[in-house]
């Protein structure tokens, strides 16, 4: 009897834990389509031991992906060059091969960072920022922050204050303050870089707590809109942006490093809406 033809197209997938509420197959499918490539993008729960090799047998045969929550850190031993931006951050999101050796790239950093010039261009303070969480994400965030102008001021929380410590340490910048409590902030703007609020039941903190309130809160997570976080910030008149925009920026930038070439122009941008148009 013969077997199901073996599908040839090449393989990408996003790795994370947890995977299922990840719009990145839909956006990068759809560009793949756009441009008529042989490859097919997937997601892929995977563990704390297995994602490093699973990350290089992917690239090794032909294909590639992306790295999410919480292996971003876990998966950079594994790889066998990497970019200044991974250097910079300990953190990968984005892997592929090339002669033989497998690379990894953080376009978090260029991803947070278009959509921070476009959410900050009008405000009149955006420092200090207050960043909630010390992850793979927050390691992109800060590092964009840091090299950006009029960022005087970093307040840094995390639910485990020892890895914020450990964070602020490692980046060496007086302008890096971490915070054993929130409440005792008063941000120009809150940028949520934890994953509380992926499946949309409750926000990392009360906006209303803080001592000020906020000009604009930037929420790494996102999905159905608007996240628990920006839902509270709407209910204070704060304006607020989710991960949406730095989701297809970051996705952008990961296709021109897999192929040498950007996708086919706002193909990225016009799946996600319809993605999320569907998940109503
Ligand atoms: N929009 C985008 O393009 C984009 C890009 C990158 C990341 N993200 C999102 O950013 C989030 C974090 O990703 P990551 O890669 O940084 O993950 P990660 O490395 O696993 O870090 C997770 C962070 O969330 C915190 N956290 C988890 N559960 C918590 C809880 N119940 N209360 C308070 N804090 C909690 C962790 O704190 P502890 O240290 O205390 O565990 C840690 O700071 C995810 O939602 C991801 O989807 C979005």
């Amino acid at each position: 009897m013969k077997g199901r033809p073996r599908d040839r197209r090449a393989l990408y997938a996003i790795l994370g834990d947890p995977v299922a509420h990840s719009l990145s197959p839909a956006i990068h499918n759809a560009a793949f389509h756009a441009a008529g490539r042989r490859a097919r993008y997937v997601a892929r729960r995977v563990s704390a031991e297995e994602c490093g090799e699973i990350m290089r047998a992917l690239a090794m045969d032909g294909g590639g992906g992306n790295v999410t929550v919480p292996h971003k850190e876990r998966v950079v031993p594994f790889l066998d060059r990497h970019t200044r931006a991974v250097a910079a951050t300990g953190a990968c999101n984005t892997f592929w091969a090339r002669d033989g050796e497998v690379w990894g790239d953080n376009t978090d950093v260029e991803g947070f960072m278009g959509m921070w010039r476009t959410a900050t261009s009008s405000l009149p303070d955006r420092s200090p920022v207050l960043v909630l969480g010390a992850g793979g994400a927050a390691r992109a965030v800060l590092h964009g922050l840091l090299r950006s102008s009029g960022i005087s001021c970093v307040l840094l929380w995390n639910r485990t204050v020892v890895r914020a410590e450990r964070l602020a340490a490692e980046l060496d910048d007086d302008r890096v303050r971490p915070l054993s409590d929130w409440r005792a902030s008063a941000p120009a703007v809150v940028v949520n870089t934890t994953s509380v609020g992926i499946r949309g039941r409750h926000a990392v903190i009360e906006l209303e707590a803080l001592h000020a309130t906020p000009n604009l809160v930037i929420d790494l997570v996102y999905g159905r809109v608007p996240t628990p976080l920006c839902r509270q910030a709407e209910k204070l008149g704060v304006a607020s942006v989710d991960g949406r925009g730095m989701l297809v920026l970051q996705a952008e930038a990961s296709y021109a490093r897999w192929f040498g070439q950007a996708p086919p122009r706002d193909v990225m941008g016009s799946a996600l809406e319809a993605a999320c148009r569907g998940r109503e």
